[in-house]
């Protein structure tokens, strides 16, 4: 009987530590476009053919050298000619191609071994925030980790001061309610509660 309860309360500690251990997840020191490229090496079946391992896997061959821009803009292109990101006219298109690259590029060649593995390591809610902020742009007025711009407040410590996850929410459906003046986009309607849940999930990784 003792020995029953010893480990029930031994499980609940393990428990309780490994809660404590996945809320301290922070990615404040990976730039989106990192995040961003492991999901598109998913997403374009890059993995049909390559591995991430510095090994080969079977039939699949690891990507270790980019070659060059020109050549590693030919491959992608003929290899996975699927793009992501919704094109809303044909000159679009190829400047969407051209982000995708970047962050595929960002992801494979200016990653190191550990900022892989914390990658690929992240829980899917997370990874799936960041895609989706990286697909809608936030980076384009705001800064992580030393990638992006800065029209917007710096992100990269951002759950420090908005840790709240309902309020990363509602700023994103609609940032005037905060901010009259604000240019940044309202999201409701264009992402779903869902989407926009998984993003606030991606903000409150981003913290000291
Ligand atoms: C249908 C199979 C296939 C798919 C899909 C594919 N590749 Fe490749 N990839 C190859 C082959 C084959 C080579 C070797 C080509 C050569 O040696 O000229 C290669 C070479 C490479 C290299 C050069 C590796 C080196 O060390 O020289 C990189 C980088 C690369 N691929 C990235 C990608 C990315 C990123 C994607 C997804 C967008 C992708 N590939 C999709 C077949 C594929
Ligand atoms: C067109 C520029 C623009 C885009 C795109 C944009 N923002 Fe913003 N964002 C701002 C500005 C400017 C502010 C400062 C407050 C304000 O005026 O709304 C802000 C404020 C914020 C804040 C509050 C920061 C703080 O320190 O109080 C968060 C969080 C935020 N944005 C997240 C996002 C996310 C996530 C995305 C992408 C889904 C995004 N923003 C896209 C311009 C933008």
């Amino acid at each position: 009987m003792k020995r029953v309860l010893f480990l029930l309360l031994f499980s609940a500690a393990v428990l309780v530590l490994a809660m404590s251990e996945g809320a301290k997840v922070t990615t404040s020191n990976l730039r989106l476009t990192q995040i961003a490229g492991h999901e598109l090496f998913v997403l374009k079946d890059c993995t049909q053919c390559h591995t991430l391992a510095a090994k080969t896997e079977g039939e699949r061959t690891p990507v270790p050298n980019k070659r060059d821009d020109a050549w590693f803009k030919e491959h992608v292109s003929t290899e996975s000619t699927l793009v992501l990101a919704e094109a809303k006219s044909k000159g679009k298109k190829r400047r969407i191609l051209k982000k995708e690259l970047v962050a595929l590029s960002d992801f494979l060649f200016e990653s190191s071994v550990n900022e892989k593995t914390q990658v690929k390591a992240l829980a899917s809610n997370v990874r799936q925030g960041a895609y989706l902020g990286y697909q809608n742009n936030c980076i384009g007025c705001h800064k992580i980790a030393g990638g992006g711009k800065e029209i917007g407040p710096e992100l990269t410590h951002v759950a420090d001061k908005r840790g709240d996850r309902k309020w990363l929410i509602k700023n994103l459906k609609n940032p005037l309610q905060f901010a009259p003046e604000s240019p940044m986009p309202a999201f409701e309607g264009k992402l779903s509660k869902e989407e926009m849940g998984k993003i606030a999930d991606y903000l409150l990784t981003l913290r000291k």
